[in-house]
């Protein structure tokens, strides 16, 4: 076996709670227990390409547990496969894996973390494929990675969005009003059903539950013949009428996913009012559910899962993911964990209770 003496690490995609302290946990234990060199390479896969690096000293990843955002900076419109060059005419998306495969190889990598989402763990699996020593570590506050039960992230947007609909309850029961808070998730709707669920929401909308406007204002009005004044909807970003269709803010070429979705809270107000007369306001939540201290369950589920990426690096397990599985940090092959996106599924346990509890999800 080969010992590893410099190994790279990046964070690619969205920023999320919980990626310092996943640095923190591969610099660690990589720079005092193997004498490794650690090599930062700055905003994702970007700094691969273009060149960008920082070497990592202990005092970086000193005291940075309970840190957000990232110290080694980060992007979404960084992949290589399908670079955006700038050029006199425009934006030309070109292949530029060749410049990240010569950077790798310049820098005397031995190995390179990738710590991020379904997008990077695409990434991860073309260079395994090309030949590079690549681990995942899966990171997302949407919670969609198959083969791992948790993505860090997730717990601290939940945490946040529900502190946000128990602030939504008080003043919304103040002035017996609808009040709608649309949260992120991209295609899945993990966010708004754990934050919903949580912060006890009335309505919950999310993608793999397609519902009727009726259904959400009957719920509504009948909350208001038994006293409730006031109802709050959680909707999911992507969620979607059984006859609609998404509900897209932006289209970006540049960007490793080109959807910005965003607008079906408003759509979700403005409709209740129409439909009901009933006062509605609308709150996007937006980035404030991935800016900020992780919580301390995404800390230690951070910690575990850079510790784990070392080891898979030193075990020579390329082209792995380190992943959760009950209380276990494991590994699965990459290209197991990006068959497909792990959604909710509408007959699971978390969305029977919440039916239970007489939450409605508009179908
Ligand atoms: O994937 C994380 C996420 O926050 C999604 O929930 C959201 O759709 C998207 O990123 C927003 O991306 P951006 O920060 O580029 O607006």
């Amino acid at each position: 076996m080969k010992p590893l003496k410099r190994i790279g690490v990046l964070t690619g995609g969205g920023d999320c709670p919980g990626l310092n302290a996943v640095i923190r946990g591969i610099a660690k234990p990589a720079m005092a227990h193997h004498g490794a060199t650690v090599v930062g390479i700055l905003d994702g896969f970007e700094g691969l390409v273009e060149g960008r690096t920082r070497e990592l000293v202990p005092r970086d990843v000193s005291g940075i547990v309970n840190l957000g955002g990232t110290i080694l900076g980060t992007s979404n419109k960084g992949d290589p496969f399908n670079f955006p060059v700038e050029t006199p005419h425009g934006v030309d998306i070109l292949d530029c894996s060749d410049s990240a495969i010569r950077n790798y190889r310049d820098w005397h990598l031995d190995a390179l973390i990738a710590i991020g989402g379904d997008g990077t763990m695409h990434i991860v699996d073309k260079f395994t494929d090309l030949g590079l020593n690549l681990v995942g570590v899966p990171k997302t506050i949407d919670n969609d990675l198959s083969a791992t039960d948790v993505t860090f992230g997730y717990d601290s947007a939940v945490t946040v969005a529900t502190e946000a609909i128990d602030r939504l309850h008080t003043t919304g029961s103040a002035h017996h009003r609808v009040m709608v808070i649309e949260v992120m998730g991209r295609y899945a709707g993990w966010i708004a059903l754990g934050s919903g669920l949580a912060g006890g929401a009335d309505v919950i909308l999310i993608p793999e539950i397609p519902f009727r406007w009726e259904k959400i204002c009957e719920h509504v009005i009948k909350r208001g013949k038994h006293g409730s004044r006031f109802s709050i909807i959680c909707v999911a970003e992507g969620a979607k009428s059984a006859e609609g269709d998404l509900v897209v803010r932006q289209k970006d070429s540049k960007r490793t996913d080109p959807i910005r979705l965003g607008g079906i809270g408003e759509l979700v107000g403005a409709k209740i009012n129409e439909m009901t007369g009933l006062e509605t306001r609308v709150t996007v939540l937006g980035h404030l559910q991935r800016g900020g201290s992780p919580t301390p369950y995404d800390r230690i589920l951070a910690t575990k899962y850079g510790w784990k990426a070392i080891e898979l690096a030193y075990e020579m397990k390329f082209g792995h993911m380190v992943s959760l599985r009950g209380n276990e940090v494991t590994s699965v092959p990459v290209k197991e964990a990006i068959l497909k996106l792990k959604t909710v599924p509408p007959d699971s346990q978390i969305v029977m209770a919440a039916r239970a509890v007489g939450t409605s999800f508009g179908d």
